[in-house]
C-alpha cells in the first residue's frame, strides 16, 4: 500500500476556531477524517503530523521519508511564504513527490502570501479549494 503523509503547519491546529471566514469552521480532525475516508477508497495508507516548529517539522519530513513514506501532501501555513529550510528539506528526499495545498487561494490575499518557496520543491500546488483541495492532491499522489 503506498505511503502518504500530511504535514500541516503552524496554526492549522486552529483549524475551525482560526479565522472563519477564511478558514471556515470545520477542525483539522475533520479535515483528517475526510482524507482517511478518500485514502480508504483509493487504498492508500495515509498518516497526519502537525506542528507549530519548522525544525519539528523538517525533522519529520527526514524520518517519514527514512521509514518509507512515499509522497506528501503540505500546507507549511505562514512557512510557506519564508523558508528555504523547508523547500530544502522536501528536495532532500527526492524523488518522492509532494503536493502543496492551501486552503485559501493565496495569490488573491495580502501581497506577502503571493510567493510561495516551498512550491518549487513540489510537483503541484492547489490552492482556494478548502477541504477538496486534500481530497484532490491524495488523487494525484495515488495515481503517480
Ligand atoms: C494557508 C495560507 C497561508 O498564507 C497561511 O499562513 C496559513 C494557511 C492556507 O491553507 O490557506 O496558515 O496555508
Amino acid at each position: 500500500m503506498k505511503k502518504i503523509a500530511v504535514l500541516h503547519g503552524p496554526n492549522l491546529n486552529r483549524l475551525g476556531k482560526r479565522e472563519p471566514e477564511i478558514y471556515g469552521t470545520a477542525t483539522l480532525k475533520d479535515l483528517e477524517k475526510l482524507i482517511r475516508v478518500e485514502a480508504r477508497k483509493l487504498g492508500v495508507s495515509v498518516s497526519f503530523f502537525q506542528s507549530n516548529h519548522e525544525g519539528t517539522l523538517i525533522d519529520r519530513i527526514h524520518a517519514l521519508a527514512d521509514r518509507g513514506t512515499e509522497g506528501f501532501i503540505v500546507n507549511f501555513g505562514a512557512y510557506t511564504h519564508t523558508s528555504i529550510a523547508l523547500h530544502d528539506a522536501l528536495k532532500s528526499v527526492a524523488p518522492r513527490p509532494a503536493i502543496e495545498v492551501h486552503l485559501s487561494d493565496i495569490k488573491k490575499r495580502e501581497a506577502f502570501r503571493r510567493h510561495s518557496y516551498t512550491a518549487a520543491a513540489c510537483i503541484n500546488m492547489i490552492s482556494g479549494l478548502g477541504f477538496p483541495g486534500y481530497v484532490q492532491a491524495l488523487q494525484q499522489l495515488a495515481k503517480l
